[in-house]
């Protein structure tokens, strides 16, 4: 499963690169109204830092302009994926902006049926929000196998990038599902390398080590 960051932070990113295991970003107009410059600025830094993918959402919601805003996020950098709601108005962009070799990505996807018609529109990912569908009570883990298994009965393309995730046992139900992508805050991220019993051992180990061999330092062995 890839990982990509939630954030359109770019501390945020350059801190999390530097474990080698960062595929790609995610934003969206909440994650970059909290930086203050305006989305194409802010994608553009974003995409001087990351190799791979990184998705740029459109704020326009008629087909029309949303066309337009999305062809002139695709402009800024070809790492670019730009981001469009599953609305009507958004599914129609997609199809027209994904004819023309733009690559999407379908967000705000809580069914099956959305996520079979951001594969239908030509969309190169779709995001089905985990965390926020569970919120109301239904189950956000069914619906990534849902998606992945439609998608494999038609041999769809689309990839599966999964969203609003929690907690470390939301990525690891993701990529037991078969979630071709997870992206999640830079927070969730840090909580994956974590294990009490990761810190105890290496304690452990280094204080056996240290037993034995600050001892011959001191007696000159
Ligand atoms: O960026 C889309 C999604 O990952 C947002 O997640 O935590 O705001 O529900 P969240």
């Amino acid at each position: 499963m890839k990982f990509f960051l939630d954030t359109a932070n770019p501390d945020e990113i350059r801190r999390a690169l530097r474990w080698g295991i960062v595929d790609g970003v995610t934003t969206n107009p909440s994650l970059i109204a909290r930086e203050g410059r305006p989305t194409d600025e802010q994608i553009a830094i974003i995409c001087d830092l990351v190799d791979g993918p990184v998705s740029a959402p459109v704020i326009e919601t008629e087909t029309r302009a949303m066309t337009m805003e999305g062809r002139s996020l695709a402009r800024i950098h070809p790492n670019v994926v730009v981001k469009l709601p599953l609305t009507q108005d958004g599914i129609a962009a997609c199809s027209e902006l994904s004819r023309d070799g733009i690559r999407i990505n379908m967000t705000l996807c809580f069914t099956a049926p959305q996520a079979l018609l951001a594969a239908k529109a030509g969309a190169c990912y779709v995001s089905p929000f985990v965390g926020r569908l569970e919120d109301t009570g239904a189950p956000g883990i069914d619906l990534i196998r849902d998606i992945v298994a439609i998608y494999r009965n038609y041999g769809f393309e689309t990839q599966v990038l999964a969203a609003s995730l929690r907690g470390p046992a939301h990525v690891a139900a993701c990529a037991l599902a078969g979630a071709h992508v997870g992206t999640m805050p830079l927070k969730l991220m840090e909580s994956l390398f974590l294990h009490p019993l990761t810190d105890k051992g290496l304690e452990q180990f280094l204080n056996d080590y240290q037993k034995t061999f600050a001892f011959e330092a001191i007696s000159g062995r």
